[in-house]
């Protein structure tokens, strides 16, 4: 008998992911659903899904163990949201207001305001102001089931900030249960000091930045805004080369609003992701597909900014190419934390299916940040990061717009939302 201190007893449909992931074209449509589905897990991990008949023969329940009625509740992997840009501070409601009023976002970015706006604001908070901030971000977050978060710095483009920002990330492990994964990207945008001579920021990028992050240990991917008036593709090749030389992987803010070839670069480089897409050309999308390089489009940057131009999301799948999805939280372009909106967006405006948007809020997801091992799909090894959500079938995910249909959290096995509200951990 598998021993488990932890029941999720009967969903009415429970939505695995099984399978090998990164999940492509018709394996993205199949969300191995197990209808009146049963899973245990102990200490966190996963280790028995299938159903009632299989857990009575097979598990024994620890004392004291868990047990959570699902009975009526669709279950699935906690939400993966593999693109933010999480620690920063102030907001931008200014700036929203003026592209209300016809300016763009990058007119905007051209007069000084856009990114440094933020920069200005974080580099004057505080570390337990930016930590609180973020919590209070997380929190909300898990409300509407995210249970794993990619976070990037570079509001900071110094040294001092870049790393206040990446320490302040670290330090909320303990204080929280979602997973932070820490992304440095203090190539996210040349700094007003250094505007006369940008070419003096990329060499502290490359020759202090860089390594002393490594140094600490602060950050596992590196980040690069490779955009016309950030950084060019050369200097996006430049920068990638260094921090692969540190020991990073890359991922890169490919083909946001110009298709400069970032995407192209990324799979060349053997990148973990390219993101954004919105301006990705059929060349570019043919080489992501055929690379492992995941492609993270980002449906709230449209819908927030109110652009036409949107990522060719259903191109790249019929590519063969590994869509995931993710928020893009940041003040500017996308003041969106829920991966439930990102969910309904991939549908409605992406052209992608439920299964899909589902699968690529995942499984996908997490292979976007190298956690495929361990989260996005429930399966036996897998951590317990699960969903209950009071919705008669999965598809009420997408097609019932509104409420919150998030009612219980579990993060490695322990409820952290209970009857929608946050839960301080049970055991
Ligand atoms: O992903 N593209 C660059 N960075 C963010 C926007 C950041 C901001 O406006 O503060 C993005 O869209
Ligand atoms: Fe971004």
């Amino acid at each position: 008998m598998i021993s488990a201190d932890c029941v999720v007893a009967g969903c009415r449909q429970l939505l695995t992911g099984r399978g090998p992931v990164p999940k492509r074209k018709e394996a993205l449509r199949d969300l191995g659903v197990v209808e009146n589905g049963w899973i245990a897990s102990e200490r966190g991990t996963i280790v028995f899904v299938g159903t009632e008949s299989g857990f009575r023969t097979s598990v024994r329940l620890a004392e004291g163990a868990e047990w959570i009625d699902a009975s009526g509740m669709v279950a699935c992997p906690g939400f993966v949201d593999c693109h933010t840009h999480l620690p920063f501070a102030g907001e931008r409601e200014e700036e929203f207001h003026l592209r209300l009023q016809g300016w763009t976002y990058q007119e905007l970015a051209a007069r000084g305001m856009g990114i440094l706006t933020t920069v200005r604001a974080t580099r004057a908070a505080g570390r337990e102001e930016l930590r609180a901030l973020c919590l209070r971000r997380l929190d909300e977050m898990l409300l509407t089931g995210t249970t794993t978060v990619e976070a990037k710095s570079g509001y900071g483009l110094n040294v001092d900030d870049e790393i206040k920002q990446l320490e302040v990330l670290r330090d909320l492990a303990p204080l929280h249960p979602v997973e932070v994964v820490p992304t440095f990207m203090g190539a996210h945008e040349i700094p007003p000091e250094y505007r006369a001579h940008r070419e003096e920021y990329i060499h502290l990028l490359i020759d202090t930045l860089i390594p002393e992050v490594r140094r600490r240990n602060l950050a596992e991917f590196f980040d690069v805004f490779c955009e016309p008036g950030v950084f060019s593709l050369e200097e996006t090749a430049m920068l990638v080369r260094a921090a692969k030389a540190a020991g990073f992987r890359i991922k890169i803010h490919a083909e946001e609003f110009a298709a400069l070839g970032g995407a192209g670069l990324a799979a060349d480089a053997g990148a973990v992701s390219a993101e954004h897409l919105m301006t990705i050309s059929e060349e570019s999308i043919a080489k992501l597909a055929a690379s492992g390089t995941a492609a993270i489009c980002l449906p709230g940057v449209s819908f927030f900014l109110m652009m036409d131009k949107r990522a060719p999301a259903r191109k790249l799948i019929d590519a063969g190419a590994v869509v995931a999805l993710a928020t893009d939280f940041n003040p500017g372009s996308s003041m969106l934390d829920s991966m439930l909106f990102v969910l309904q967006l991939g549908v409605y405006t992406l052209g992608m299916g439920i299964e899909e948007v589902v699968n690529a809020c995942t499984a996908n997801a997490a292979y976007a940040i190298d956690r495929h091992s361990r989260v996005g799909t429930l399966e036996p090894g897998k951590a317990m990061d699960l969903l209950l959500m009071d919705i008669p079938d999965y598809v009420s995910l997408v097609y019932r717009l509104g409420p919150n249909p998030v009612r219980h959290v579990l993060k490695n096995g322990k409820i952290v939302v209970r009857d929608g509200r946050r839960a301080v951990a049970s055991r």
